[in-house]
């Protein structure tokens, strides 16, 4: 079983995997396939509840697919994200939506976008138990500030996310989620850092990566630069649910070995009398 702890040793010997899920049956295959780390992201907005930011995702969507993935699991370390508003403006409203993740739903962690901000809530949250991952550099619940450009491109900027990155190890984080980052600056700040960092458009020299399923499966229109499809799967929906439509209207489905024939109700269609004009 994979740890928060665990991590860090497995980051000593090969890269760390971590793939996000949404519902139970892929995050059941994403264990099966033998990826370390689930996230159960905020990308759910974008990447399966048909909005185009991350913003409106709320508390009960991450929650509820927090708990789907964490019942179809058993070995793989769940770690859920808080949403936009969910924690930053009240410590004690944050542990307690953190802490809904992990008692309620099953995770084993939570994951914020961090920032000057999130340094106290961070060391709060481990305080009372609750393991954080950070994240640092592009973090999506800034698009209105920010869009969705690389960071850290310039000293200034490059800087600022390695005080970050070390402030939020010294906090109590257990590993670092960079995102959209120079390579040049990731590896910087993983060579700087004990806990793992796991990347996300920041280069090979992470001690992980990460990518968004949708993205990897081929499920979406759009996916960024950095991203690669590994399969085709929306092409295999399309064709099966293509193959379903054909064997309906053909009169194929249902054939004879999905249907049930119970002899006892031989004849109850005369019972009850005459159809009466408005039966179908
Ligand atoms: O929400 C998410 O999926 C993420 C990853 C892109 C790291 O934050």
């Amino acid at each position: 079983m994979t740890t928060t702890r665990g991590l860090r040793s497995i980051a000593g010997e090969e890269p760390i995997t971590m793939l996000t899920a949404y519902d139970a049956p892929t995050a059941s295959i994403i264990e099966e396939a033998g990826i370390d780390v689930i996230l159960v992201g905020d990308s759910m907005g974008n990447a399966v509840l048909g909005y185009d930011s991350t913003i409106p995702v709320t508390m009960d969507d991450v929650a509820s697919r927090t708990g789907a993935v964490a019942r179809a699991t058993e070995d793989t370390l769940v770690v859920a994200d808080l949403p936009f508003l969910s924690f930053g403006a009240d410590e004690a409203e944050s542990i307690h939506n953190a802490g809904r993740l992990l008692k309620e739903e099953g995770a084993d962690a939570v994951k914020i976008e961090s920032g000057d901000h999130t340094v106290a809530l961070t060391e709060a949250l481990v305080d009372v138990g609750i393991p954080v991952m950070g994240h640092l550099g592009l973090t999506p619940q800034h698009v209105n500030e920010l869009g969705y450009a690389r960071q850290g491109t310039d000293r200034e900027a490059a800087e600022s996310i390695i005080e970050l990155a070390e402030a939020h190890e010294a906090a109590g984080a257990f590993a670092l989620v960079l995102e959209h980052v120079p390579a040049n600056l990731a590896a910087a700040i993983t060579d700087r850092l004990e806990i793992p960092t796991i990347g996300i458009g920041a280069g090979p020299a992470c001690d992980g990566q990460v990518l968004v399923i949708t993205d990897v499966l081929g499920l979406d229109d759009w996916s960024p630069s950095f991203s690669e499809q590994f399969g085709d799967v929306g092409a295999a929906i399309h064709d099966a649910v293509a193959a379903y439509r054909d064997a309906v209207t053909a009169g194929e489905f249902p054939a004879d070995e999905h249907s049930y024939v119970e002899e006892d109700l031989e004849g109850v269609a005369d019972v009850g009398g005459e159809k009466s004009s408005g039966d179908k």
